[in-house]
This record gives structure tokens, sequence and C-alpha cells, in this order.
């Protein structure tokens, strides 16, 4: 039944005529990834990198015709745009006014600090991690931006305990307001149960959507949340903005499987700075007794970051409390301050603005707000 409701959108799509090439989307070969489930429809509309900002109006005729499809119960459609080459040595800082900056420029050039959380795999904590020094640096009183790279997986809704519709304003859209600082996650976007079926360079184009379309201002400090591993999504990154470096979080257990090392050496081939190692779940600490238990021998982490000639952040227990506040929707440093666990990511965050602030002083490097 969906696959008549997915023909009958199709049909209904080669309505929208594309202005450059005068063909329908459908004909042009624009409509990409076309899902149709429950009712929910969601594709993205392929244009040429150059016509990015030009091509709302047509992305929003897709979506009408796609919603005025009987049976649709909601659209959703999404711009992409390839990269057509590989982007130029040295890309100028500052995007033109308005609309998403287009190739060759960098994104969000109001942002003093971007930091990468990132890992070899997933399932390590970095959404926890992100969530928490995020919210540390705010309560430290910098502005901070919380972005949720993960486009297939996006943890921000559950983890800032949200599901609002952020505004938008025009083609802009406002970041949510959380904990003192501001948000992005597709899951923002999209309804929770959309399937993700989206390829490689479509993960680029949202990614870029959400840093180069959200309204986030000047900030002294980005935290994105990254995907698994070393995909595109880490490439996006490296270069489309200029990060500041990247922390990686790792277990004991992956430090032992060499997960850790994978994760540095892919931010060290792409020319990102690695700012620190950061052990999660490096003990486990018992709810009832406060016994700790070195689960999967504890300790490797810091020993494995001086073999690499990286910092060594810092670490934080295995321990209940962790996840079921940040399930909850109140991370660990807003709703506990006082417990020794919300205290180590202030200390890790304390010790991140220091390294940024020691790298800009290095680099000669401007407008890092710190201490
Ligand atoms: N230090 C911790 N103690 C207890 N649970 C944790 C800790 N860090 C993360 N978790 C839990 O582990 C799971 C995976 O964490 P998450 O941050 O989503 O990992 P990732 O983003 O790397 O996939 C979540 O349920 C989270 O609440
Ligand atoms: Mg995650």
């Amino acid at each position: 039944m969906s696959e008549g409701l997915e023909q009958q959108v199709r049909a209904a799509l080669r309505g929208v005529r594309d202005p450059v090439s005068g063909q329908d989307v459908v004909s042009a070969g624009m409509v990409d990834g076309l899902t149709v489930k429950a009712g929910m429809v969601q594709f993205a509309l392929q244009v040429p990198r150059e016509r990015a900002r030009e091509s709302e109006p047509l992305r929003a005729a897709a979506e009408r015709a796609a919603s005025g499809v009987p049976g649709v119960l909601s659209a959703t459609v999404v711009l992409t745009a390839h990269r057509a080459e590989p982007p130029p040595a040295a890309p100028s800082r500052k995007a033109p006014p308005g609309g998403t900056p287009g190739q060759g420029q960098m994104l969000l050039p109001d942002v003093a600090a971007i930091v990468a959380v990132a890992s070899g795999k997933g399932g390590v904590g970095k959404s926890t991690t992100a969530v928490n020094l995020a919210v540390a640096l705010a309560l430290q009183g910098l502005k901070v931006g919380l972005l949720d790279a993960d486009i297939y997986g996006p943890s921000l809704p559950q983890m800032l305990g949200t599901r609002e519709r952020p505004r938008t304003e025009g083609q802009r859209i406002i970041p949510l307001s959380r904990w003192g600082l501001k948000a992005m996650s597709i899951g923002f976007l999209v309804e929770e149960e959309t399937p993700m079926i989206w390829r490689g360079p479509m993960v680029m184009g949202a990614l870029e959507q959400l840093m180069g379309q959200v309204e986030w201002g000047t900030l002294d400090i980005m935290i994105v949340d990254m995907p698994p591993g070393t995909g595109d999504a880490q490439l996006t990154m490296s270069q489309r903005v200029p990060l500041a470096g990247a922390v990686i979080v790792s277990t004991p257990q992956d430090v032992a499987l060499l997960d850790a090392r994978r994760g540095v050496k892919m931010f060290e081939r792409v020319g990102v700075k690695v700012l620190g190692l950061i052990e999660n779940m490096a003990f486990f600490c018992c709810p009832n007794c406060g016994h700790q238990t070195d689960i999967f021998g504890h300790g490797g982490a810091k020993a494995e970051a001086a073999r690499l000639g990286v910092e060594f952040l810092g670490e934080l227990p295995l321990k209940l409390a962790i996840r079921e506040l940040a399930d909850a929707g109140t991370p660990i440093v807003a709703a506990r301050p006082e417990t020794p666990e919300a205290q180590a990511y202030q200390a890790i965050a304390t010790r991140l603005r220091e390294k940024l602030a020691e790298n800009a002083a290095a680099a000669g490097g401007p407008k890092i707000v710190i201490a």
C-alpha cells in the first residue's frame, strides 16, 4: 500500500518543474532516497552546490506537492548539494551575508572554537560526554552551542529532554535553548520514526544545513557530538568548519581493542588537532556501596594517550546516575552539580578551555574567550 502511495508522490512531483533544466524534478533525477512510511514522506532534493542557496522555493514546492497527495500525513524534504570538487587549500573563513555559504567558504565563522567529540566506535558515551561538557561550559559562563552531527542516530532530543520544533525565520532555523546553551539536531526537525535511509552525500548536505542554515550567532565554543566511526560526517567537519580540534572518548575496552587509536589517527590524517583523550566508564562505581571496581582494567587510556602523544583530559566512572539522568534529559552536570561525576566533567571542561587558549596563543591566534 505504501508502494502505491510512493508512486502517487512521484506522480505529484512530476508536476514540480526545476526552473533551470526546465524538466520536472523526477525526470531531472533530483529526487533521492524517497521513503514513505505510515503516511510520512521523506526525501532529498539534489541540487548542484552553486544552486543550493536559491533552491529553497523549489524545495518548498516539492514539499507542498508531496504533502498534497491524499494519504500523506507529513512530508519532509531536505536540500542536498553535491560536492562537485575538493575544497580549495585555503578557504576563506567569512561566509557571505545570509543563506548557507557555498563551497569554498568555511561555515560557522562567528564561532570562536569548534570542538568535535568523537570516538572510533559507537556506544562509548560520546553523546553523554558531549552534552555534559557543553552544559559544564555554559555553567562556566561561556556562550555555548551544541550540534548533534549524528544524522542517522541523533541523541540530543532525548539527552536534552525536548522534542520541541525549532522556530524558523525565513530560511533560518532558530536553535533550541536548553540548560543555558543553544542546541540543534536533525532529531528536532524530522519525526523520530522516520527512517533515515540517507546515503553519504545526503548526510553531508544535512550536516551542512545544520551548520549553515541555523542561526547560531556568535559563540565562544561549539561542541559537536560526532557520529561513531570515521565516515562522511568526519570528513565534512574537517573540510567545512575551522575545527579547533577533536576530543576522543574511549572506554578501557576500546583502548584494549585499539579503537581509540583509530579515532586519533583518523583526525590526524585530515589535519585536525587532537586535543585529548577522555576515558569513559573507566571504572564501575557501585550505586549501593560506592565501591569502585575496575571491570576492564582501569588506566589504559592514560597510558594509551601517552603512547599516542595526546593529552589525557580525564576520566568518568561507569555510574548508573550518569545514564539515568542522561536518559531523563537532565544532564548530571546540571541536575547534580555537587556529585564527583559532575565535578569531573567540570574539570575536563576547564582543562579543555585552557588547552584551547594555549593552542590559540601558540598559533598567534585570535578570539578564544577563556578564563
Ligand atoms: N559514564 C557513564 N556511566 C553510565 N552510563 C553511561 C556513561 N556514559 C554513557 N553511558 C550510557 O551509555 C549509553 C551510550 O552512551 P552514548 O553517550 O549514547 O554513546 P555514543 O554517543 O558514543 O554512542 C547511554 O545509555 C548512556 O546513558
Ligand atoms: Mg551518540
